[in-house]
């Protein structure tokens, strides 16, 4: 079979190879005497979700209506519960039936809404680096893609000048996420204002993918429902796999401007069938009653990121202070840089050699080149073991 362009533009990419090499590891492992492999290469949380969402889910998962198709006039208690939260996290009154939906995972709304906006050869502006499906869903709609490049010296504060009013005029789409993925930093609201400011008046649908809202260890995350014009030009995707930890269970919700909203409701509804009424069960009692949980995790990722910041330190690997929950972003070093050993090189050598899985900067594009993302998501013994590997690693190697 000749694959389409769009999938061979999509490509398996840093990600892809980053994943076969931790495969071949755990074969190699099973016929030798290898380290466990330590996977910090994902950022798929090791806490616990709230049990007040396990036991919804579980009492509904023998009703069944569970297991039938759920049609979107199912979801709306989901919806109601949206509007809820909204209301007590950021006192923004939405609309249940008009401004908010039901989504399997914010990968999954991120992916397919560019299909609802642009049309092939359109023009959609993605942050670089950004979380991959930014880009990915842009070349599924076959858009031309412009980069906004954050740049360390600029405190990854996207530099909104860096284009001209020509190509502002040019877009339809942009998209942001702060708390950013992967430079661990949480922005400020003052950079969405803007992002929006400049929506409105180029006409660019500005969306903010915001699942780590509940995960900023210093100050405040920013939010698209604070910004004037996100009804007219604004969508939201917020998550359950982050600060509620139910990944593995594909909950999310955008809330956004209805016409948005309706367009991407109309796109899932030739794709999916929304996800199972249970797991709605989940989300909902994680919204209702479960609003501090996040909160619970700040304290366990605060010490994640001291102690893994210290013992870095300890040998010589300096990074900057992360401001959100979840991850460290490493510069690579400058022995590594004076061997031309770039992100890629560097996390599949470290791999080899210790067993340790970390990401490639470059999986997140070329403005990720030269870093590596460290995922905080194991116990500080395991991170300690872990450190301990690279630090062995690190002296062996210049
Ligand atoms: C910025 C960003 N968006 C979306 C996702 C995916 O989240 P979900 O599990 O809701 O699909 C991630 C996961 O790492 C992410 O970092």
């Amino acid at each position: 079979m000749t694959p389409s362009k769009r999938l061979s533009n999509l490509g398996v990419g840093v990600f892809g190879r980053n994943d076969r090499r931790k495969q071949d590891y755990l074969f190699r492992r099973s016929i030798a005497n290898l380290n466990p492999l330590i996977d910090l290469s994902l950022g798929s949380t090791d806490l616990p979700p709230p049990p007040v969402a396990l036991s919804a889910i579980e009492r509904a998962l023998f009703s069944s209506e569970s297991s039938a198709y759920c049609l979107h006039g199912a979801t709306r208690s989901f919806r109601e519960a949206v509007v809820g939260w909204c209301q007590r996290r950021f006192g923004v009154k939405v609309d249940p039936d008009r401004e908010v939906l039901l989504l399997i995972g914010s990968q999954e709304g991120t992916a397919h809404f560019p299909l609802t906006v642009l049309d092939s050869g359109d023009y959609g502006l993605i942050m670089d680096p950004s979380y991959p499906s930014h880009r990915a869903g842009m070349i599924l709609a076959d858009a031309k893609i412009e980069h906004l490049v954050l740049k360390p010296g600029f405190g990854w504060r996207p530099d909104f000048n860096s284009l001209t009013d020509a190509q502002w005029d040019q877009l339809k789409l942009m998209i942001m996420g702060f708390p950013h993925n992967p430079t661990a930093q949480v922005g400020e609201q003052s950079w969405l204002d803007e992002a929006m400011f400049r929506g409105v008046n180029h006409k660019v649908v500005v969306v903010h993918d915001n699942p780590y809202v509940d995960l900023a260890l210093e100050g405040e995350a920013p939010t698209l429902l604070r910004t004037n014009g996100w009804r007219e030009w604004g969508i939201e995707f917020f998550s359950f796999s982050k600060a509620w930890c139910l990944g593995g269970f594909r909950l999310a919700f955008a809330v956004g401007a209805e016409p948005l909203i309706s367009a991407l409701r109309e796109v899932k509804g030739a794709i999916d069938f929304n996800q199972s009424l249970a797991l709605q069960q989940g989300a909902i009692a994680a919204l209702n009653h479960a609003y501090e949980w996040p909160i619970k995790s700040l304290n366990i990722y605060r010490e994640r990121r001291d102690r893994s910041l210290r013992a870095l330190e300890l040998f010589g690997w300096h990074a900057p202070i992360p401001t959100m929950a979840l991850y460290l972003w490493l510069p690579i070093p400058a022995w590594a840089r004076e061997q031309n050993i770039d992100d890629e090189m560097l996390s599949a050598d470290l791999l080899e050699k210790t067993g340790v899985a970390l990401t490639p900067g470059s999986g997140f594009g070329s403005g990720g080149s030269g870093w590596l993302r460290l995922a905080l998501v194991h116990p500080v013994e395991i991170l300690e073991d872990a450190i301990g590997r690279i630090r062995s690693w690190w002296n062996a190697s210049h």
